[in-house]
């Protein structure tokens, strides 16, 4: 099926290369500092830039090519020579803000190699490299030239050859939307076109057999790749085109009909970077810091004005179809979903917000979330027309007493996060988005939930083409500028901006839990998080909004449920990384007989910002279990989920420290509980836990557990 010529082909020129190294300076390599992973970079005989990857001596990537199309310009693609080149290692550490640990190593070998073309035109090219331990990373730089200057890409051509028909785990290369759920198969089998007009998705073109990144793999002899980009900014968003015969994926940005192109630009410009993570443990991906290694530094310097965690909201009852998002009563997920008008009424009211208030000060919660606050939610999903000028994102609905409700939530300790909801019309947004924003620090809110549901205005466009990914970098660096930090929902994907832009606290990207609420496809399947955990949480925080502890809530909506038990829902506040965490279901699923259910207290104990964070067991796809220790206190936090197979995780504790006794409090599935016939059964034991500890924890079917390690 392979065609291996090439590769063959491009041994032998490098064998030759090796010996002429140091003379002709036409092929380089260069290690990562373990010397576990090498790239080799070489011009072909056409004078085409062409690399290859390897671990430990076997070829992961094979030759594969480098160039790039243009609109009414010769394509950069053959006729190169090398003019010249620069290595360097680099070895620091950096800090991160909030996130899943303090301390970053930044430690890699670069290679910097100088293109220049033979004709008359002498464009030029650079191709940087960074060699890490867990993986690689590569960009282009267009440096100013006189034969080069406004482009308009109509491809980036990079290849990624495998040696191997790998197990993937997948979503479709969707151009308006990640929230697919993955498929596990082999490469030669992947069907993106299979994925389209999904019935729940406001917004969705799978225009090819393509895959959206972060796209993870394992080979047959056991390691993990995982292929991303890093640093997207004024580019458009890269999905990978599928070559299931010659198992090679090639780099397709998302493009945009207005521009009859992928990506407007003028030289001096660098692209992302395309990278690969390489592992030989599954967990390792998780602890990876390549994207965010890959990034610039912090450019706002102190970000104190955002703290970490966790929030409740007026948010899940809308999506049951309790109540609606508009004041006059029929926009929730059950008008959308069963094409029919909804008898609840309104949830964003003054009275209900302090109803959440309430819960959330008496429960150790710290923010609250308010959906539909503001006009313009009757028509919100209507059609592309009409969603131009429709939201206003400083006028209150006449039952909502905005300034009442700050002040409650104040006098409560509460923070109060904004919601602007755009409807996908992002210059409505860009028009008000100054005196929104002034508006939320005149009211000292300093976090907004953003969202894009439906097809982008203008036509033409897309989530994740380059006008797009500069919205969202607009609005980081808008809200920036007034202390505000952002969680987007329908978003570009996390390329690990949040680095330079640490107001890039969280976003969606992915099929979070609003679809148990009413996806018509039976929601996600208990493999959802053991999957999303290798996958989309590689790129950067999610917003998943976990913590449902009325799994089935017939009393809304009996066609849909959430398909793990309630111990999974407590574990992933570990599991899933962001600085804020929502604690989703209503405040009255959280009560039992009047008192506060048992299991909520894991929630109040949770960290949301962690000093460090270890990958303890895991498989991809199949289950995962973490240990986040949290920052100031120092406590440790234990969580772990499993797909539809029961199973039984042992743990050791030699990450706690030696000679101390701690106190812990076990969170897990009753011995017959299951996700879906018995849902919510759970137990609660408490432990003496040191570091010379073993413990053995029964998983049940969809389950999960939690455990809270206190020192005493
Ligand atoms: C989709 C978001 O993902 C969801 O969280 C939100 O409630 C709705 N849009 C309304 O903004
Ligand atoms: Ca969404």
């Amino acid at each position: 099926m392979k065609n291996t010529n090439l590769y063959f082909s491009f041994l032998l020129l490098f064998l030759l290369f090796l010996t002429s190294c140091n003379t002709s300076e036409t092929s380089f390599s260069i290690n990562s500092p373990d010397r576990n992973i090498s790239i080799e970079f070489a011009l072909s005989e056409e004078g085409e830039p062409m690399y290859l990857i390897k671990h430990k001596s076997n070829i992961v990537i094979d030759t594969s090519f480098m160039s790039f199309d243009f609109k009414e310009v010769t394509s950069l693609k053959n006729n190169f020579k090398i003019v010249s080149s620069s290595m360097a290692t680099i070895d620091e550490t950096w800090q991160m803000p909030w996130g899943e640990q303090i301390d970053v190593k930044n430690n890699y070998n670069e290679l910097i190699v100088n293109l220049e073309e033979k004709t008359d035109d002498k464009r030029q090219l650079n191709i940087h490299f960074k060699v890490y331990n867990d993986g690689v990373g590569f960009r282009y730089e267009f440096p100013k030239q006189a034969n080069l200057g406004a482009v308009l890409i109509t491809d980036e051509n990079t290849e990624f050859n495998l040696k191997g028909d790998h197990t993937v785990w997948w979503i479709p290369g969707d151009w308006d939307i990640y929230e697919h759920l993955y498929s596990k198969t082999k490469f030669s089998k992947i069907d993106a076109l299979s994925k389209q007009n999904h019935e729940n998705l406001a917004a969705t073109h799978i225009p090819q057999n393509a895959v959206n990144t972060p796209v993870t793999m394992k080979t047959d002899t056991g390691l993990y790749l995982s292929f991303h980009e890093a640093d997207l900014t004024n580019y458009a968003g890269m999905t990978l085109k599928i070559d299931q015969d010659n198992l090679k994926m090639t780099s397709e940005l998302v493009g945009s009909e207005r521009l009859q192109a992928k990506a407007k630009l003028t030289v001096p410009f660098n692209t992302p970077w395309r990278t690969i993570q390489i592992s030989e443990k599954a967990g390792s991906l998780i602890e990876s810091k390549l994207i965010l290694n890959l990034n610039d530094p912090n450019e706002l310097g102190d970000v104190d004005y955002f703290t970490p965690m966790k929030y409740v909201g007026i948010w899940w009852e809308m999506h049951i179809g309790k109540s609606t998002w508009d004041m006059e009563g029929s926009q929730n997920m059950n008008t959308l979903t069963e094409g029919k008008s909804a008898t609840s009424t309104h949830g964003a009211t003054t009275q209900n917000a302090k109803k959440y208030i309430d819960f959330a000060s008496q429960n150790g919660i710290k923010g609250l979330l308010v959906e539909g606050w503001n006009t313009g939610w009757d028509k919100w999903l209507a059609s592309a027309d009409d969603r131009e000028g429709l939201f206003d994102f400083m006028t209150p609905y006449a039952d909502y007493n905005f300034d009442e409700v700050m002040a409650y939530a104040n006098q409560k300790g509460v923070e109060v996060i904004m919601h602007h909801e755009t409807s996908a019309a992002p210059l409505t947004y860009e028009k008000q988005m100054e005196e929104a924003y002034n508006f939320m620090k005149a009211n000292k809110i300093h976090s907004v939930k953003t969202g894009y549901v439906g097809k982008i205005i203008p036509e033409g466009e897309y989530h994740h083409g380059q006008w797009m990914v500069n919205h969202y970098h607009k609005v980081l660096v808008e809200a920036a500028k007034k202390e505000i930090a952002v969680n987007a929902h329908e978003p570009i994907k996390a390329t690990g901006k949040r680095r330079t832009y640490p107001n890039a606290i969280a976003r969606e990207g992915l099929r979070g839990q609003e679809f148990n609420a009413w996806a018509t496809d039976g929601g996600n399947p208990p493999n959802h998080i053991p999957t999303v955990a290798f996958t989309r949480m590689l790129s950067g925080p999610i917003d998943f909004t976990p913590g449902v502890f009325n799994i089935k809530f017939n009393e809304y909506k009996k066609g849909n449920q959430v398909n793990t038990t309630l111990a999974h829902q407590l574990a992933l506040y570990v599991v899933i990384y962001s600085p804020i965490q929502m604690v989703c279901d209503l405040p009255e699923h959280y009560m039992v007989d009047g008192k506060v259910h048992p299991a909520f207290q894991f929630i109040t104990d949770v960290g949301v910002d962690w000093q460090q964070t270890k990958v303890l067991d895991a498989e991809v796809g199949d289950f995962v279990t973490i240990a986040r220790q949290e920052r100031e206190t120092n406590n440790w936090f234990v969580g772990g989920v499993t797909n539809e197979n029961e199973r039984t995780q042992e743990l050791t504790f030699n990450f706690l420290e030696a000679g101390k006794t701690y106190k812990a409090r076990l969170y897990k599935d009753a011995p017959n509980a299951h996700w879906n016939n018995n849902p919510e059964a759970y137990e609660i034991e408490e432990l003496e836990l040191t570091s010379d500890s073993n413990l053995k924890v029964k998983l049940a079917a969809g389950g999960g557990f939690a455990l809270s390690i206190v020192q005493s």
